[in-house]
């Protein structure tokens, strides 16, 4: 499936967020933890948490929608730990099985994840982590295997702050016996909401947000009611779309201090940013400026929003730096931004960017899946018609996007074939 964008049309109006894809994964592997009912509100309808609940039905657990956006959750059927459905691959977060499988039951086997290709992403810190809580952790075809006859507290030092063994660790030591200390923690937004999630099923977790998580193991969770937070890159996504399009957009249903980094990137840049409880307003009247920026872990720029940010700055006047220091692979749509006419070359983890005028509507395809919201960002202030291929990636993460952005007035439709491009490109006049 493609999108076809005609671009140039300022993108006006209230944009309402979803629950955070990243919280999320986390937390329906923590709901298997229990016993009893656990259900979840606000979980975003995107394929990566799909796949998710798949693989957990699979395993056993019931699974019950009562809506597009609750689901509710029992893991007290669940007859194996073998997690290896073909669909699991193809998701990264299927390794939080791993976490949650061996604290409740001691053992678990899980297919090596997949994921979005943006980098090597090893998993040796959640290994560790394993390993330190008493685990054996071996690969054996294709299989990740952590078992512990005595799982146990341990004091781990993550070599790397990493947001999923963070989350990975959280999850088996919640049920470990005795106390974990886990230093060098990631402190995103999304893992103090898995700490809260599993705390509000009976976990003893403190300190997430912070760099030192301390956990005392508790012998088993119990049922809750949960509701996930705002998705910080969804947010961030449409924050970036009106600045791109010279647009007025209110970003409804956020917490604006997980937004902090990306506000004041996009002040720096020349745009309005109005902060309220739950929202936030971003106006953006004249040409955006140049800025240096650099992805760091929270509480700095997130990567997951590096090419967004990198199409605004294609379009700003002057010459901007963006250092990349998370994944090593993470530019790989700017060979398809160039067709568009950006100027950016990329040394390393550094892309020079020497702002233009104007993007022009051209073929492109989405490499990953923010780089592909990155893509239709560009199509939408680029002038003429863009065609972004392999949507696929962008369902991963984005709910109804397209139909998010018509309600801000874009003009972007989806195609199933070439037929179909041709007649959008001349409806859409
Ligand atoms: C999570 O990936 C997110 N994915 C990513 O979101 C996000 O880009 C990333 O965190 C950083 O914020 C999910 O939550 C499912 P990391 P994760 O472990 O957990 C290195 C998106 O677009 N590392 O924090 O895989 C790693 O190579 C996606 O929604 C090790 O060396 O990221 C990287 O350089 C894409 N060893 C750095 O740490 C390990 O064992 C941070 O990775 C683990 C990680």
């Amino acid at each position: 499936m493609q999108y076809v964008i005609k671009g140039g049309i300022p993108l006006v109006g209230d944009v309402v967020i979803g629950g955070a894809k990243n919280a999320a994964l986390g937390i329906l592997a923590a709901a298997i933890m229990a016993d009893e009912d656990v259900t979840v509100e606000n979980l975003p309808d995107v394929r990566d948490i799909n796949v998710l609940l798949e693989a957990i039905e699979e395993i056993g657990a019931s699974v019950y929608r009562l809506d597009e956006h609750t689901v509710r959750i029992n893991g007290s059927g669940i007859h194996t730990i073998r997690v290896n459905g073909d669909f699991i691959k193809r998701i990264r977060a299927s390794y939080y099985l791993l976490g949650a499988l061996l604290g409740k039951y001691r053992k678990a086997e899980v297919s090596l994840p997949g994921g979005c290709n943006i980098g090597s992403r090893p998993i040796d810190q959640h290994l560790k982590g394993f390993r330190s809580l008493g685990a054996r952790t071996e690969i054996e075809h294709g299989m990740v295997v952590a078992e512990a006859a005595f799982l146990h507290g341990g004091h781990i030092y993550l070599d790397v702050v990493s947001v999923g063994a963070t989350i990975n660790i959280m999850l088996a030591a919640a049920l470990a016996e005795g106390s974990t200390i886990l230093e060098n923690a990631a402190k995103e937004p999304h893992v103090v909401d898995v700490a809260n999630m599993l705390n509000s099923m009976g976990a003893n977790i403190k300190g997430a947000g912070t760099d030192v998580i301390r956990i005392k193991g508790v012998p088993k969770l119990h049922g809750t009611v949960y509701s996930i937070i705002p998705d910080q890159i969804e947010a961030g996504t449409f924050m970036f779309a009106a600045a791109v399009t010279k647009g007025d957009v209110t970003v409804k249903n956020v917490i604006p201090r997980h937004l902090e980094a990306i506000s004041a990137k996009l002040m720096e840049m020349g745009c309005e940013v109005v902060e309220f409880d739950d929202a936030v307003r971003v106006v953006c009247k004249s040409r955006l400026r140049y800025t240096n920026v650099k992805t760091l872990p929270y509480p700095g720029f997130p990567t997951d929003m590096q090419p967004q940010i990198s199409v605004a700055l294609s379009l700003a006047e002057g010459t901007s730096m963006v250092t990349e220091s998370i994944f090593e692979n993470r530019f790989k749509y700017v060979d398809e931004l160039a067709r568009m006419g950006a100027q950016i070359k990329v040394e390393g983890n550094v892309a020079v960017i020497n702002g233009v005028g104007r993007l022009m509507g051209a073929d492109v395809s989405a490499p990953d899946l923010r780089a592909g919201a990155a893509l239709v960002l560009a199509g939408l202030a680029a002038d003429g018609h863009t065609v972004v291929d392999e949507t696929k990636y962008i369902l991963r993460g984005y709910e109804r996007f397209d139909e998010k952005l018509r309600s801000l007035g874009a003009c972007i439709f989806q195609a199933e074939d070439e037929k179909d491009i041709q007649r959008l490109k001349l409806e859409a006049v």
